[in-house]
């Protein structure tokens, strides 16, 4: 167990810890929320960042019409948590899974997303088997190249197979722009996220044109939100990143939202003033998109990360010493924070709470 009490100073906590900045949180939640009450668009924010029932509800609480998840096991968390309305923006493949998911739609609205004739088909038997009607969108690969169907009569094909099913009811369809998020200039990114959008409209207006009612358009993430909100069509919005940040959206893509997420580590060996090793490596943080940010003290830079050690260089700040604590920024949120246990929720350098990271490690 960690020494570690409420009230104390939060740089004194055992390292390496996950720091979450709650006023960071709290302001960041708002800026989006504000932003969907401006624009009209509805909030169904995604969980597969923060991976947490009770940052889900705050989101809910400012306004979210739901939440998003990427898989079951996740879904079942939030669904424990009392949250009803889920998006899993997957598909659930098997019929071990489909039978868990039909059974978790008898005690949640959870909806699922589809791109399969076959997959459509045993979901149908299987809610029916089970006595619900399970809510699906259509995923529709608007670029990705990973899931969903291609725009166009495939949709309406596959539609019309979910309306002509009793244990399914259609919702509308889902798109992912998520090979344009990262497209660091803006106007390009504009231009990409729009050209990719604009199929996708088309086959809602194709569906709307054959008599299918389509109630849910959602896309979007942290990179894209203000264009996609702001798409003529678009109701929903499954943004992620934005409740914690992460280096990579900051400095590839220029997003603003305030840094929430920490790792506090301690430096346990330096040589001489220009390198220091921390207590915090690959099991602490990621590395899949790039090195983590130094936040404090300024001036240092992460330039390896072995399984338990940072390799820290001096770029201009003050030299450390052995036992001085660092406060490093993830480069990818996301898969930060499926390493650790716990937040440690820190308000202006004391510890508030200790928050357990209840989704993390849910892949199945
Ligand atoms: C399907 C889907 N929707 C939304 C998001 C949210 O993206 P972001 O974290 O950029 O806000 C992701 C992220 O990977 C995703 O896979």
């Amino acid at each position: 167990m960690r020494s570690v009490w409420i009230g104390m100073n939060a740089m004194d906590i055992d390292t390496p810890a996950l720091c979450l900045d709650i006023e960071a949180v709290e302001s960041n939640v708002m800026r989006m929320a504000e932003f969907a009450r401006r624009t009209g668009v509805n909030l169904r924010p995604h969980a597969k960042t923060h991976k947490s029932p009770m940052l889900a509800h705050m989101q809910l609480a400012a306004g979210a019409i739901g939440i998003t998840c990427a898989k079951l096991s996740e879904a079942e968390v939030l669904a424990a948590s009392g949250i009803k309305d889920i998006l899993i923006a997957n598909q659930i493949v098997g019929a071990h899974k489909i039978a868990r998911l039909v059974n978790l739609a008898a005690h949640s609205e959870v909806m699922v997303a589809v791109d399969d004739v076959d997959n459509v088909a045993e979901l149908n038997a299987a809610a029916q088997t089970k006595g619900v009607q399970l809510r699906v969108v259509i995923e529709i690969d608007i670029g990705m190249g990973r899931c969903g169907v291609a725009p166009g009569q495939a949709v309406l094909d596959l539609a019309r197979q979910i309306i002509v099913s009793p244990g399914l009811r259609f919702e509308g369809v889902m798109g992912y722009e998520g090979h344009v998020i990262f497209t660091p200039d803006p106007e390009e990114r504009k231009a990409k996220t729009e050209a990719s959008l604009k199929p996708m409209m088309e086959s809602v207006d194709l569906l709307r044109r054959s008599g299918i009612p389509v109630n849910i358009v959602s896309s979007g993430g942290t990179g894209t939100y203000f264009i996609t909100g702001c798409y003529p069509g678009i109701t929903e919005l499954q943004v992620g990143s934005y409740i914690t940040m992460d280096s990579q959206y900051r400095e590839v893509v220029g997003i603003d939202f305030a840094y929430a997420l920490t790792v506090l580590a301690t430096v346990i060996r330096v040589h001489g003033e220009k390198r220091a090793i921390v207590d915090a490596g690959l099991k602490a943080m990621t590395r899949d998109f790039g090195m983590p940010y130094v936040l404090d003290p300024p001036g240092w830079k992460v330039t390896a990360l072995a399984e338990e050690h940072g390799f820290l260089e001096r770029v201009d700040g003050a030299p450390l010493k052995r036992g001085d604590k660092v406060k490093i920024v993830p480069n990818h949120g996301c898969t930060t924070i499926n390493l650790h246990d716990y937040y440690y929720v820190v308000r202006r350098g004391v510890l508030e709470a200790i928050w357990p990271i209840a989704a993390r490690g849910k892949t199945y």
